[in-house]
């Protein structure tokens, strides 16, 4: 593979280190290739940005990393639920600072940036960061959302009904904090309103483009016991004025 192979010293990096942890167990395997796959969309993002190839690259690093401290939450906790670890995005920026930054890059600028990148990733918000930190932040946490959207909750088991502050969120375009989530529907809409801190034209297209929220609405209609229209005209308004 053309990627592979042009960024194999920091995929050795990322495999060496995935290597501590036991790759039958599917949550790590889970997280492993995801983390290729973000690390792709971060790349693919920079350079629909048009820009430098070096930036192009410090994309892909930041995407191949910023999940780096979910294997040791799922040898110790067995999910991925950070309330039964700790925050898996500062927990990451801490394996990097304490194990992997010197060996990815000796650039002091572009470590702090890859650090970030992996601190805020799953944040609510992108916290004290300068313009350059923010512009990976910011690609990080597209490329992640994507994947994230693309591969999770295509099922769901059961019928539910709709939670009237997640419909909200819904309705004036804002994120969902995690703890409001109480079902797999919850979980769903949830997802949905990641497009709402979506920043780039690729993101969108990837999501239209691939078939991926008329996905979402389909499972949202045959899982909720009310009527979904009104959130699926909400969503295809706010994604047509992109
Ligand atoms: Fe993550």
């Amino acid at each position: 593979m053309e990627y592979e192979d042009y960024y194999k010293k920091y995929i050795k990096i990322f495999e060496d280190y995935v290597s501590k942890y036991n790759k039958e167990d599917a949550l790590i395997e889970k997280k492993r290739t995801h983390s290729y796959r973000v690390a792709l969309h971060a790349a693919k993002i920079a350079e629909s940005l048009n820009l430098e190839q070096e930036q192009i690259d410090i994309a892909y690093i930041c995407g191949l990393f910023h999940d780096i401290g979910r294997f040791e939450q799922a040898k110790q906790s067995h999910t991925y639920d950070d309330r039964y670890f700790q925050d898996h995005g500062d927990y990451g920026a801490k394996v990097l600072e304490d194990e992997l930054i010197k060996y990815i890059t000796e650039d002091e600028r572009i470590q702090k940036i890859i650090i970030l990148a992996t601190k805020y990733h799953n944040k609510f918000e992108i916290g004290k960061v300068n313009e350059e930190e923010e512009l990976y932040c910011k690609i990080v946490r597209d490329a992640d959302k994507l994947d994230i959207m693309e591969y999770q909750v295509n099922e769901i088991d059961g019928v539910y009904p709709l939670d009237e502050e997640v419909v909200g969120n819904i309705l004036n375009h804002k994120l969902c904090r995690n703890g409001i989530v109480r079902n797999k529907l919850d979980h769903l809409l949830r997802m949905m309103c990641f497009l709402f801190d979506m920043h780039y034209d690729y993101s969108f297209k990837y999501i239209i483009d691939n078939g991926i929220i008329d996905k979402k609405f389909e499972v949202m209609k045959n899982h909720s016991t009310e009527d979904t229209t009104e959130i699926i005209n909400c969503i295809k308004e706010y994604i047509s004025g992109k």
